[in-house]
């Protein structure tokens, strides 16, 4: 089966130009200022975009948290993916105390494979450091699990320095990334203790008892810790000013140091928290939100390379089970919405309003994670040889964001009153649409784990 892309502007390696994409199969086949050949289907992609699909390398599909479950299963939450234009997720596996990785990464494997709808990999998150699981981080890099995410914030997950330290270092000699959730958890378990003694149990206080130095403090010293041994490392959902100065100090100095943010980061302030009970719950998020300095910071580390990806750290709460926090900011499952708006948010908040080129975009959502993750150029380019995972971009197209112009299993949206300009008007995974102007074609299952490439020192 083939399929010809005519007359779009395909952004890809940096550049942007008018070309066709022809597919075969699977694949792009061609990338050519005109191609002509008989395929069996022909899109008019004139005034569009064409780009390769975003890779959202951080996702929380149905996750465990506080005694519910996010609200996104991995149908669900890949076919909303589709619709934002994400053609491939990352999503994590984590390690239960006693586990083998090699059985972290089967369990995780069975509750997505019969339901996505896009390609997957997976991060394995390390809960429990022993002989046993340091012995097992080469084996499951060569099994297409080069990434890892270590725990500083949350207790029952955390590992103490020196496991942090030992973790980062074996990851990264055998060719693999370590990424860390950077927040110090001595500091907000006294911070949290502390208002809750006082009875200062409302959300605002979730973001009250995590201040910007817990971020700041945590990317230091893994930073430091990564350091010593010259080791990869990623800090996921990058929040702060001062996270952001720690990795760009890193990064002047040579060090393999890489950071995302995320859309809420972007967009979002803390204001937010000041609304009533259940509506500040929905921003209830680890890292909470931050500043308007913030998001000036973020968005310039963004444009000039200090950060290199985008990620959404989708992981939603229906408005019901926030109310699992109503006696207590500390009972609330952290995490919001935000696969289906990942790319859309960035097209029209950050390129429509002149933040970033449509280059530098399509680095930070697809290339650049392609890149970091061993997907690269597999995924993350529009080239000959590449999957045929494309996104078509109509410029002109507008969306006012609302639960009912979502996808998402949720019934609120952390961006009600936005309207955007620039948003995907077809996804294509592996050759085949699976959505086209707000039909969705795909089906469960149709997506495949993607066994991911070493990680070199970049
Ligand atoms: O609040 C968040 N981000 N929840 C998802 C889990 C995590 O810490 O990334
Ligand atoms: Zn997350």
């Amino acid at each position: 089966m083939s399929l010809l892309i005519k007359g779009g502007v395909v952004v890809s390696g940096g550049v942007s130009r008018q070309a066709d994409v022809l597919i075969q199969g699977d694949r792009i086949a061609n990338v050519e200022p005109s191609i002509r050949a008989d395929a069996g289907r022909v899109i008019n992609a004139e005034g569009k975009y064409v780009l390769p699909g975003a890779i959202d390398v951080h996702t929380h599909m149905q996750l465990p948290v506080s005694g519910t479950v996010s609200a996104d299963d991995f149908f669900t939450g890949t076919r909303a993916a589709a619709f934002g234009g994400v053609t491939t997720i990352l999503d994590f596996a984590t390690q239960s105390k006693g586990e083998s990785l090699q059985e972290t990464a089967a369990k995780r494997r069975e509750e997505a494979e019969s339901k996505v709808c896009i390609d997957f990999g997976l991060h394995l998150g390390i809960t429990d450091l022993t002989d046993q699981t340091l012995l097992e981080i080469p084996a499951m890099i060569n099994q297409g699990y080069p990434s890892f995410k270590l725990f500083m914030a949350y207790p029952e997950l955390a590992l103490d320095d020196g496991e942090l330290y030992a973790a980062i270092k074996t990851v990264s000699e055998a060719g693999g990334m370590a990424g860390v959730h950077a927040e110090n958890m001595h500091l907000i378990r006294r911070f949290a203790r502390t208002l809750l003694s006082e009875n200062k149990t409302a959300p605002m206080y979730h973001e009250i008892s995590r201040p910007p130095f817990v971020e700041a403090e945590a990317v230091r010293r893994a930073i430091t810790l990564a350091s010593e041994t010259k080791s990869n490392l990623y800090f996921f959902h990058l929040s702060t000013e001062r996270g952001l100065a720690e990795v760009r100090k890193a990064r002047l100095q040579g060090l393999p140091v890489y950071a995302e943010t995320c859309p809420q980061y972007l967009l979002l302030t803390r204001d937010k928290y000041r609304g009533r009970g259940l509506e500040a719950a929905r921003y209830v998020m680890s890292p909470p939100l931050r500043g308007i300095e913030d998001q000036r910071a973020l968005w310039s580390g963004l444009a000039d390379g200090s950060l290199q990806v985008v990620g959404s750290d989708h992981c939603p709460f229906t408005s019901d089970q926030k109310k699992l926090g109503q006696e207590s900011f500390a009972s609330i499952p952290n995490g919001g919405p935000g696969v289906e708006t990942l790319l859309p948010i960035l097209l029209s908040e950050g390129v429509g309003r002149g933040r970033l080129t449509m280059e530098r975009l399509v680095e930070v959502v697809s290339a650049g994670p392609a890149r970091l993750f061993g997907l690269y150029p597999k995924k993350g380019a529009v080239m000959a040889g590449s999957d045929a995972d494309l996104v078509m971009i109509d410029p002109a197209k507008e969306v006012a964001l609302s639960a009912e112009t979502l996808h998402m299993n949720l019934d609120y949206t952390l961006y009600e009153g936005y309207v955007l300009k620039g948003y995907p008007v077809k996804t294509i995974s592996k050759g085949k649409v699976i959505c086209s102007d707000g039909h969705f074609f795909g089906a469960p299952g149709e997506g495949k784990f993607i066994p991911r490439s070493k990680i070199p020192q970049l």
